[in-house]
Parts: structure tokens; sequence; C-alpha cells
């Protein structure tokens, strides 16, 4: 049998790190995007996002001859063609924007034969697939979901080495199973659990599993809430609960929250589609994770004017803008939200090992500095945004000689507080006390 020539359409986020990840599987792949810049830098073999080890995967693609990039479907002779593009919230509404997937859709259909399989891999709302059924099939082509469950700044790893598959097919579709398995042989030869179910469930489990993600982030922020009206320790206690394995301490992280390209819009997109296929109440809650997740940006805001305040004023050296460390995004990045918040009111300098450009250009209006020095120098008050190794790692005595701040408000409670107390300074911290 031979193998599966590969064609990957959208190369964003998930779709570039897909394509490389199918050809580094030692797949004939091509990926394929509307966007020219973006195709001529993948076909360069760097990516157009930090993410670690993608360029190298990228390069191996490339030099092996198993890879390329282009602008169009032409001449691309595919047996297996995901559907990679994004699902960005609707401007004006918390629904999730189909244009690129129906676009994409539409694109696809005049190249499709018999024997050939769409996959759909963009998060999408349930009922989608089905929907989309009914333009594929009529060409001879199968339709199947099969969603990604993908870590930016874990890209790489997440993509060769899933902790499991999931396809959604037909009622029955065998060769649709048996294709999908051909493309996954190799992650499938390491016993990587594989769920075959309907198109609805498919879709199901992706946004169930983003959803459950953010709830049990905006649970431990709640709790962190309460922690500080009570004078208790979140970390403390999400470490103590975190040990009954039914609980787990992962994503029990309180801070200022989840951002990103993917939760925030997607628990958004989940509530508004529950109440169009008629089930209102069933994620009320989802409305509550999202407003929890607000309320811990407005409390990073407020603790560090109440800092300044206490000092008769000064400029802020915040520390991190991407969503999370690892990631150039600044998608919904609660730091960035931070940051340009207090940048409305006060003298705000910021620094971020890998996202300035991006945040720059979202926030035209925010001081971001080359070097973390610039940040620290002229300080009354260290904010710590975004928990990058590199300010995890900071030597809290060094630090001291570079600034003259002796406050740092920890927004991820990722600093050693003893380590930093112990060399002067006052650290703020959310859900613990001061
Ligand atoms: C998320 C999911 O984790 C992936 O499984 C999924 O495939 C992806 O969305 C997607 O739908 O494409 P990602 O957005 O890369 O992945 O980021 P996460 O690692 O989930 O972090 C999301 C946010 O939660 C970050 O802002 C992070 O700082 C925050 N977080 C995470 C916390 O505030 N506390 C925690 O304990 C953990």
């Amino acid at each position: 049998m031979t193998a599966p020539r590969i064609a990957v359409v959208g190369c964003g986020y998930l779709g570039a790190v897909h394509a490389a990840g199918m050809a580094s599987l030692g797949l004939d792949t091509v990926g394929i995007d509307v966007d020219a810049a973006r195709v001529a830098t993948l076909q360069a073999g760097s990516a157009p996002f930090f993410e670690p080890g993608l360029d190298a995967m990228l390069r191996a693609g490339i030099d092996g001859g198993t890879l390329r990039f282009q602008a169009d479907a032409a001449g691309v002779e595919a047996d297996v063609w995901f559907v990679c593009v994004g699902t960005p919230q609707q401007p004006g509404s918390d629904a999730a924007d189909l244009t690129f997937v129906d676009a994409a859709i539409a694109g696809l259909l005049p190249a499709l034969r018999e024997g050939m399989l769409v996959v759909g891999k963009s998060t999408v709302p349930v009922g989608t697939a089905e929907r989309l059924a009914a333009l594929v099939e009529p060409t001879g082509a199968r339709l199947a979901w099969n969603p990604e469950f993908l870590r930016e700044g874990l890209a790489v790893t997440d993509t060769l080495a899933p902790d499991r598959l999931v396809y959604g097919v037909r009622d029955g579709d065998d060769a649709a199973v048996a294709a999908l398995d051909e493309v996954y042989a190799s992650i499938l030869a390491r016993d990587t659990p594989r769920i075959v179910t309907d198109f609805a469930t498919a879709e199901l489990v992706k946004v169930s599993a983003n959803a459950f993600l953010a709830t049990k982030i905006s649970f431990i922020n709640a709790i962190a809430e309460v922690a500080e009206h009570a004078g208790a320790d979140v970390v403390q206690l999400a470490d103590a609960i975190g040990i009954d394995a039914r609980i787990g301490r992962r994503f029990l992280g309180a801070g200022i929250g989840f951002g990103g390209g993917c939760l925030p819009k997607d628990i958004r997109a989940f509530r508004a589609r529950s109440i169009e296929i008629g089930a209102p109440e069933a994620l009320g809650l989802l409305d509550e994770v999202d407003r929890i997740n607000q309320r811990r940006r407005d409390r990073m805001v407020e603790l560090v004017e109440r800092e300044l305040t206490a000092l008769g004023g000064g400029a802020v050296a915040m520390l991190g803008l991407a969503f999370k460390p690892d990631s150039d995004d600044v998608r919904d990045s609660a730091a960035l939200d931070v940051a340009m918040r207090l940048a409305e009111r006060h003298d705000v300098v910021a620094y971020d090992p890998q996202a300035a450009a991006p945040a720059a250009r979202r926030a035209p209006q925010l001081r971001i500095v080359d070097a973390l020095d610039d940040a620290l120098a002229g300080a009354a008050v260290v904010a710590l945004g975004t928990e990058w190794r590199e300010f995890r790692e900071l030597d809290p005595i060094d630090v001291a000689t570079r600034t003259s701040a002796r406050v740092v408000v920890d927004g991820r409670n990722a600093l050693d507080r003893d380590a930093w107390t112990a060399a002067g300074f006052r650290v703020v911290a959310i859900g613990r006390p001061d």
C-alpha cells in the first residue's frame, strides 16, 4: 500500500505545525495558504510565529523533499486533505466565524474525487461537519472530523505524540477510519489511544476539553478570590487539593487567567452554539467561567495601582506580554490586556522575550523595550504577566541591583516568594496573603 499523500489547507498555527508534522512522519505533504507572504516564509523553512522546534521540523521536511508550501491547490495531488483554517470569534458576537472553513471547503470541491478523504481539524460548532459532509459527499470523497489538541509552545510534541486521536466519521465509514489509520500509522504504533465516533461527538470532544480546562482555571481563580478575602493561600490550597488524583494539580495555576486564540473564544462559541441548538441552560456556567477570568485581570490592575498609590506613583515594569510562555501569541492575552489598561493611566515599560513585535502591532501605544534592564531600570513596581523561564529564573539579589523597585506583583504565582522577600522585595501575589 502506498503512503497517503497529504494536503493541509490553512497554514496558520495549527496547519503549519500539522503540515510539518505529517512530513516528519515521512508523508508527502503540501501546505496550502492564501497568504503568499506566509507561504514564502514557510517554504524558506522558518515559522511565521515562535514555536520551539518548529523551524527545525520545517527545514527537515523541506530539505528532505517531503514538504512544500503553495498559495493554492493547483496541481496538488493528495489523497487526504486536512482543513486547518481558523475559526475566530465573530465581531460583535460570541459565535464562531466559519467564513474560512466554508471558503476552504468551497475551494476544495473542484479537486475532490472518489476515494479522497477531507479531514476537518479546525475547532467548529457542533453540527458543522454534518453540514460540510453534505457538500463533500456528492463529489465521491468522504469527510472525517479529527480535532486537534495541541498546545502552543508544545505544538511539535503534541502533534507527534498526542494523548489521543479522535476520528469523527459517518456511521460505518470503515474506509475513512482506514485512511486516517494509515496517516497516523507511526503514532498509533506507540499505542496512542484512538477513539472512533460520530461527527457531533468528535466536534464536542474538542470544545468540551477546552471548556473543561478553562473551567478548571477559573475554578481555582474563584477560590483565589475567596482566599484573598479569607487571608488564605491559594497556591498551597491548589497543591493540597491537586494531590487527589481525581482533581490533579495541572491547570490549577491561579493568576491573571487564561487567554490566547483558543480557550476564550471556544468557551464563548460553545455557549452560543448550545443556545442555538436548544440547550440554553446547559452551559450557563461557561459565562461565569468567562466572568471570573475577566475579574482576575481587573484584580491585577487593582493590585499594581494599589502599590503605585502607596509609593506615591512611579513607573511599572511589565514582564511578559504573551498569553503564555514559549509563545509569541498575544491574542486575548491577559498580560497584554493588563499592560494596556495600566498604560492608560501610568507609565508602563513592557518587555517580553518573544512577543514584542506582535504586541506592538496590537498595542502601538504601549512602550515595549528590547531588553529586560530597560524595563526594570526606572520602575517603581515590577509586574509579572507571563511566566517565561527567563523571569522565573531571575536571581532576585541580582535584580535588586538592576532596579530601584522593591515591589513585585506576581500575576502568575511563578516567582519564589521567599527568595524575593529575602532579597528585599515586597511580593504581592494573586490569591495569597501579602
Ligand atoms: C489550549 C488547550 O490546552 C489545547 O489542548 C488546545 O488544543 C488548544 O487550546 C487549542 O484549542 O488549539 P493553548 O491555547 O495553547 O492550548 O494554551 P494552554 O496551555 O491551554 O493555556 C491557555 C491559557 O491558560 C494561557 O493563557 C495560560 O496562561 C492559562 N493558564 C493555564 C492558567 O492561567 N493557569 C493554568 O493553570 C494553566
